[in-house]
């Protein structure tokens, strides 16, 4: 048939409905942008306390907007208005896009791959927002693995300019043509790449930090002229050592180890010294310690 929403090979979908399952951080974010630029949506959480901190999130979120001016309070309850919210994804029976945006693990993701085959339309789009996850390992679960594609929003998702757009060797190039038209209709700027953890912007960022570590651990400079070399010479907003303590050593060590495992790229064999900090306790801003010390008086002291 030449119908999109039957056929995944055919171009030139309408998407209109959008599912989101996962409404934390990342699922609550995406809601947000999908509702601002006038979709119906769909949110999806395991229980009634998972949604009502996917919809707390969002009403907070758009309110700051509002207090900021920019966004209207009619706007905004229209807005919220265009969102509803199941505990079931049975609810997703209508969505032309599905994004996946649960806790990052594959059995979990799996499921819910395998289980959207019998709710949607065959040719609906189905994504996963997986930072470090295979696509195409995703995408072997559900019966058309041809409609399934990565999109790799960025955190917070309204605020980031950046979605990049994951193609498997499966993946139809008429659904990556519709999603890059998607991502463009909401004001984002799609790349395109191939399945490998760390995509573009993480692999080139970690490999980045990870030398910086690297530089301060063979005590070629100090952490903060590695920083102000940064910040002042390349015009970067924040030095490498800061970032890192702002990511956290823990999650950088995880990001690294990941993508080296993946990638056999020496670029991201961790740097000893941040599995040692992490031991340590160090783990930047949130204990209080990574490569600088932080006032946070409200969270004990680890080191
Ligand atoms: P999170 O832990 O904040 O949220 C996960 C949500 O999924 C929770 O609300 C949880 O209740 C829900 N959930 C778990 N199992 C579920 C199921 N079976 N059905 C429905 N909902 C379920 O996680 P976060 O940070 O939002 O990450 C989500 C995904 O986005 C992961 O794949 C992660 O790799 C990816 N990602 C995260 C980024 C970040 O900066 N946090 C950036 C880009 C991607």
């Amino acid at each position: 048939s030449a119908d999109p929403a039957q056929d995944p090979s055919v171009p030139g979908r309408t998407f209109r409905t959008v599912g989101v399952i996962g409404l934390g951080t990342m699922g609550a974010g995406i809601v947000e942008v999908f509702a601002r630029h006038g979709f119906d949506v769909i949110g999806v959480d395991v229980d009634t306390e998972g949604v009502d901190r996917g919809r707390q999130h969002l009403e907070n979120s758009t309110g700051r907007a509002v207090s900021r001016g920019k966004l209207g309070e009619d706007e905004q309850a229209e807005l919220l208005g265009r969102v509803r919210y199941a505990t079931d994804i049975a609810d997703l029976a209508g969505a032309d896009l599905v994004v996946e945006a649960v806790v990052e693990s594959l059995e979990v993701k799996k499921g819910i791959f395998r289980a959207l085959e019998q709710v949607v339309a065959p040719g609906a789009v189905l994504a996963t927002n997986t930072s470090s996850l295979s696509v195409t390992e995703i995408s072997t679960a559900n019966a058309h693995p041809g409609r399934v594609i990565g999109i790799h929003f960025f955190n917070p998702a309204p605020v980031q300019g950046l979605v990049e757009v994951v193609r498997t060797v499966v993946t139809e190039p008429a659904v990556l043509e519709d999603v890059t038209g998607l991502v463009r209709s909401l004001g984002k700027n799609p790349v395109v790449c191939g399945d490998k953890a760390g995509f573009i912007a993480n692999t080139l960022l970690f490999g980045y930090l990870n030398h910086a570590v690297s530089m301060f651990e063979q005590r070629y400079a100090t952490r903060e002229d590695i920083d102000a070399a940064m910040r002042f010479g390349c015009g970067y907003p924040m030095g490498p050592l800061a970032l890192v303590d702002l990511i956290g050593l823990d999650t950088t060590y995880e990001i690294l180890e990941t993508m080296y495992r993946q990638g056999r790229d020496r670029l991201h064999a961790p740097t000893p010294i941040l599995k040692q900090m992490v031991t340590a306790g160090m783990l930047g801003r949130k204990s209080g310690r990574g490569f600088y010390t932080y006032e946070a008086p409200d969270s004990p002291r680890t080191v």
